[in-house]
């Protein structure tokens, strides 16, 4: 299996979709290669895409606060990635040619960090990796059994941008049954 550099180097030529043509940086991914949280996006916004980082913008701060308060960990001790990664133009939901093209690199991923818990921030990323249509305000609030690991689905950061306190507060306790699975608690 490639590593997580090859595998950087090779997303950073990618052309496997019409998101190639719009990007300033392929957004590929950061934080520790064995960390025990994976965070997952959707995909770049206009920060991320010029800074080739993830969740660097606005949602990328709310983020870092709650995952401090709630699970204890700092953004250097996650690993935090997107769905695409490449900026979908003027930040449109990601079409699911480009979703599918681009998961290979997300599945490689996860199995080279090897996550003890997955968190999955948005509708999304929670589709894409629990492989459902449903909505993540019905899929969100307990955790799922993922790849050897978990899985604890949540809103987006920018919903809770959006959408005040009651969704902070959905992502406050989303983010302490993470913790509790990470302190070797039951799913
Ligand atoms: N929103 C996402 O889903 N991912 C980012 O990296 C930034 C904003």
């Amino acid at each position: 299996m490639a590593t997580l550099e090859e595998l950087h180097e090779e997303a950073s030529g990618c052309t496997r979709c019409g998101l190639a043509k719009g990007r300033t940086n392929v957004v590929f991914g950061t934080g520790g290669p064995s960390a025990r949280l994976m965070l997952v996006g959707e995909g770049p916004g206009h920060d991320e895409d010029l800074a080739g980082e993830p969740f660097v913008g606005r949602s990328g701060r709310l983020l870092e606060v709650l995952v401090r308060q709630e699970v204890g960990l700092e953004r250097s001790e996650c690993y935090i990635a997107n769905v695409v990664k490449c900026r979908p133009p003027g930040n449109r939901d990601p079409l699911p040619d480009e979703i599918e093209a681009c998961s290979p690199f997300l599945d490689a991923q996860i199995d080279l960090v090897a996550p003890a818990v997955v968190v999955t921030l948005g509708n999304f990323a929670a589709r894409t990796l629990l492989r459902t249509k449903e909505r993540i305000s019905d899929l969100r609030g307990r955790c799922y059994p993922f790849r050897g690991g978990h899985l604890v689905p949540t809103f987006h950061p920018a919903a809770a941008l959006r959408g005040g306190g009651t969704v902070v507060a959905q992502m406050r306790a989303d983010l302490v049954r993470a913790r509790m699975i990470l302190g070797g608690g039951p799913c």
